[in-house]
């Protein structure tokens, strides 16, 4: 088998990144290994996302820029495969074969199981046209793909929910991911064991909307979020869950419950609310009120008082008024946020709310983003000099920047930034806060008064103990 080179572009949210390996695993096979770099690559896929208009069009400047190395590549006696793979593929399959003639085959999400057999017919010459594969096929991907092959590193992603059948007016997840569908249980837990013996310490459990997810128990029944969840935290080894993303509605007395007795599922949850304004929640289908939210906040806090909340809002869409946007700042004091993302509503085609009348000018759009991030942007200022003076619980997973230091996340999700010995990395240890930034924490690792080594939490110890304390 001859040794070849893929390398995979991944644009827009983390079910993107965990299928981008998925799709990196299943290619083995044919022996590609995965590479930093488009240069020298033998094929290149982009995995794309559609869910703003941003996003979408910067596939189409990619391939651009990727043709001229297609040609050169050419010219050098090689064959360069191309790929559009993702959510853009999925909606607009057709129209990039005939727009970018340098692509050699699209594949949608829920078809990548089939994705080496696209690349054999490719190299095979088989028409372009041929390979265009965005069917939403009855069996599911997840059956054919192959186990994931490289190495985790400390913290791993763990899809167990795809789709969505909420319809927002303005999203195209609906369609270009397909109705819900759960994973059976018993998948979830050998794909979680096999992550913990490769020696992960934190899942996050990932789903377009996870915590609608409905899955077979091995009893035969449906489980909830809640349940899975408490399974998963008996894994020994197993310090850490979270789970995105979420909706309001999907929010049921067990998930709740389940933040009240399980240590290890971390205090912060991503629950994006989108908008404060009744009005427009009801135009966005939302299908709940800001009183709603507010209520499931609440409950969620009392049972976990330490809960931090991160949230999505998008801001202009069609018929929001000034007082309506004002309804959304409101909400956003009243609940207070670690964290959140913000963004103009762009129309998607397709979408119920994309010919919709009232459309808010761009300058406009532009003002009341500008007002929400300057709010949202102070309140995770305000959550991060908060952490200043505690000890917490960082998982450390990554080189920083400089030399001699490691990052890591803190509970809430906040990066934390300390010096110490690479040996530490994929460990839990307890750190002290010192600086608060914007984006980051900057700590001291704990060590011992007595002996001079580090003071590393080592599973099974508990690091939800130390989170606890870091609240109390
Ligand atoms: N315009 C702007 N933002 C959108 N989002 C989804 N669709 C659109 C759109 N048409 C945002 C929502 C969602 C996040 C992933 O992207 O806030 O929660
Ligand atoms: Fe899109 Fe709404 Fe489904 Fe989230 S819940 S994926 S915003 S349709």
């Amino acid at each position: 088998m001859s040794s070849k080179r893929v390398y995979i572009k991944t644009y827009g949210c983390q079910m993107n990144v965990y299928d981008s390996a998925r799709m990196a695993d299943s290619l083995a096979p044919l022996g590609y290994s995965q590479c930093e770099s488009a240069e020298g690559a033998d094929l290149i896929l982009l995995n794309t996302c559609h869910i703003r208009e941003k996003a979408s069009e910067k596939v189409f400047s990619e391939l651009g820029r990727l043709r001229a190395l297609q040609n050169a590549a050419a010219e050098e006696g090689r064959r360069l495969l191309i790929g559009v793979a993702g959510c853009v593929a999925q909606a607009e399959g057709e129209e990039i074969v005939r727009r970018a003639p340098q692509v050699d085959l699209v594949v949608g999400p829920q078809t990548y199981h089939r994705l080496p057999g696209l690349v054999t017919r490719a190299l095979a010459g088989e028409d372009r046209k041929a390979l265009v594969d965005t069917e939403f096929p009855t069996e599911s991907k997840f059956d054919f793909l192959p186990e994931e092959s490289a190495s985790p590193g400390a913290a791993a992603f763990l899809s167990v929910q795809e789709g969505c059948d909420k319809f927002c007016a303005f999203c195209v997840v609906p369609y270009t991911r397909g109705a819900e569908v759960s994973r059976p249980v018993v998948d979830i837990l050998a794909e979680a064991e096999r992550l913990v013996k490769a020696g992960v310490i934190e899942i996050t459990l990932l789903g377009q909307n996870v915590n609608a997810y409905h899955g077979e128990g091995p009893d035969g029944r449906e489980w909830g979020l809640g349940r899975l969840l408490r399974r998963l935290a008996e894994f020994e080894g197993l310090e850490r869950l979270r789970y995105t993303t979420s909706h309001p509605r999907d929010v049921d007395a067990e998930l709740i419950a389940a933040h009240r007795d399980e240590a290890k599922l971390m205090p912060f949850l991503h629950l994006p609310v989108q908008s404060g304004s009744d009005r427009i929640l009801d135009a966005m289908n939302r299908r709940h009120d800001a009183a709603f939210y507010h209520r499931v906040v609440e409950q969620l806090r009392e049972a976990r008082p330490d809960l931090a909340l991160s949230s999505d809002f998008i801001v202009g869409f069609p018929g929001e008024s000034d007082r309506d946007f004002g309804d959304t700042l409101r909400l956003v004091t009243e609940v207070g946020y670690a964290q959140a993302y913000s963004f103009k509503y762009s129309a998607r085609p397709g979408t119920p709310a994309a010919g919709a009348a009232q459309s808010v000018p761009e300058a406009v759009k532009s003002e009341r983003l500008a007002m929400l991030q300057q709010l949202l942007n102070e309140q995770q200022q305000a959550f991060n000099r908060k952490s200043v003076g505690q000890r917490v619980p960082v998982l450390l997973e990554r080189a920083a920047k400089h030399p001699g230091q490691l990052v890591g996340r803190s509970p809430w999700m906040q990066s934390v930034v300390v010096e110490a010995p690479a040996r530490l990395l994929g460990h839990l240890v307890d750190v002290d806060v010192l600086e608060a930034h914007p984006n980051s924490l900057i700590g001291r690792v704990v060590t011992l008064s007595e002996g001079n080594d580090m003071n590393v939490v080592e599973p099974p110890q508990s690091a939800a103990g130390a989170a606890t304390r870091a609240m109390a």
